[in-house]
């Protein structure tokens, strides 16, 4: 037999070699944690995403001093509403003193340097757990919903937020979220358009954790959220984020989605992040606590798997282990 002219496992046979030929590298600077704030004291559990909690604004003051020593450049806030503050109109949400706006100045006041991004839609707010207002049919109106969106990225502006975060889907916001913010002086706020955010069934988890899911119901937000099956219309509703003054855009979920983040990366080259979302963390969780999965080896993969598709950043859940795994194999 005629011996192989090339051989590949060369360059794989030394960890010298793997690691000069090693096309993606995973770091801290990737990611983006996201947390949980609630208005009591102390730390709550969520039962469907082991290791997640939801804070007190002094707790989440503390898992900021260890998200700055690991070097992980952002947080993002999730605010978990009392359910006697939700209402039909979603005024909550634009409460200067509101829990999320507290909290965006507790961070900036204690750790300026820490990136604080916060989420634009109306979900932990509404009565009925839908991302909008809603009209006598419970369909989600769009301009109001605008409006209202307008409000809330203002008020987290003037709280200090470093980027707004507009996970809704509705068609215009990122424009009309840039134009007031200018308006109004917030030059300096980046703007990160959940641009192609499906209707997912992997955020099941998250509306635990945010306590959206009972209000929400059988409820569905197909109506805004993208159909899984589509492709081509994620470019589109890039292009008019783009246009509409997005600087950063995010393609959520994570793994069933690596097709539309390479895609977008190769077509707009702009910086591009993608959710790792709860139900992806809620099954890795799973299988690693049946013994199923290496939750280490598992995670750092899903991330670099995510990085190598074409993402500049990952909002995970994993962010703050990945990060000690990161430190503890170099
Ligand atoms: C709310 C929002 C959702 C997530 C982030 N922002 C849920 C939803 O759209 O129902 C999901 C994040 C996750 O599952 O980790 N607009």
């Amino acid at each position: 037999m005629d011996h192989p002219y090339f051989r590949p496992r060369r360059m794989r046979r030394d960890e010298f070699s793997r690691r000069l030929m090693r096309e993606t590298v995973l770091t801290a600077d990737d990611l983006i944690y996201p947390v949980f704030v609630h208005e009591l004291p102390g730390r709550a559990a969520v039962p469907s995403m082991p290791g997640v909690e939801r804070l007190s604004i002094d707790e989440l003051l503390h898992v900021a001093e260890q998200a700055s020593e690991l070097r992980v450049p952002a947080l993002a806030l999730f605010p978990v509403t009392a359910p006697e503050a939700k209402s039909l109109d979603a005024a909550a949400a634009w409460d200067d003193d509101g829990l999320c706006q507290r909290a965006v100045r507790a961070l900036k006041a204690r750790f300026p340097e820490l990136g604080v991004i916060t989420d634009v839609a109306l979900d932990p707010y509404t009565s009925h757990g839908q991302d909008g207002l809603v009209d006598a049919s419970g369909y989600v109106v769009n301009d109001e919903t605008v409006e209202a969106l307008v409000r809330q990225a203002l008020s987290h502006a003037r709280a200090g937020s470093d980027v707004v975060a507009p996970s809704d889907m509705m068609d215009g916001r990122v424009g009309a979220i840039r134009a007031a913010l200018e308006l109004d002086g917030h030059i300096h706020t980046r703007i990160l358009a959940y641009s192609a955010k499906y209707a997912s069934s992997f955020y099941g988890p998250f509306r635990d954790a945010v306590g959206s899911a009972g209000a929400l119901g059988k409820g569905n937000k197909y109506t805004y959220q993208m159909d899984p099956a589509n492709s081509d219309e994620a470019l589109r509703e890039i292009a008019l984020d783009l246009e509409e003054g997005a600087d950063m855009v995010m393609v959520k979920p994570g793994l069933p989605y690596l097709d539309i983040v390479r895609r977008v990366k190769d077509e707009f080259g702009v910086p591009t992040f993608v959710y790792q979302v709860s139900g992806e963390y809620a099954m890795l969780k799973a299988a690693a606590g049946n013994g199923w999965l290496d939750e280490r080896g598992c995670a750092l993969e899903a991330l670099t798997g995510i990085k190598r598709a074409g993402a500049d950043g990952v909002l995970t859940y994993f962010a703050l282990d990945a990060a000690r795994w990161l430190r503890e194999a170099s």
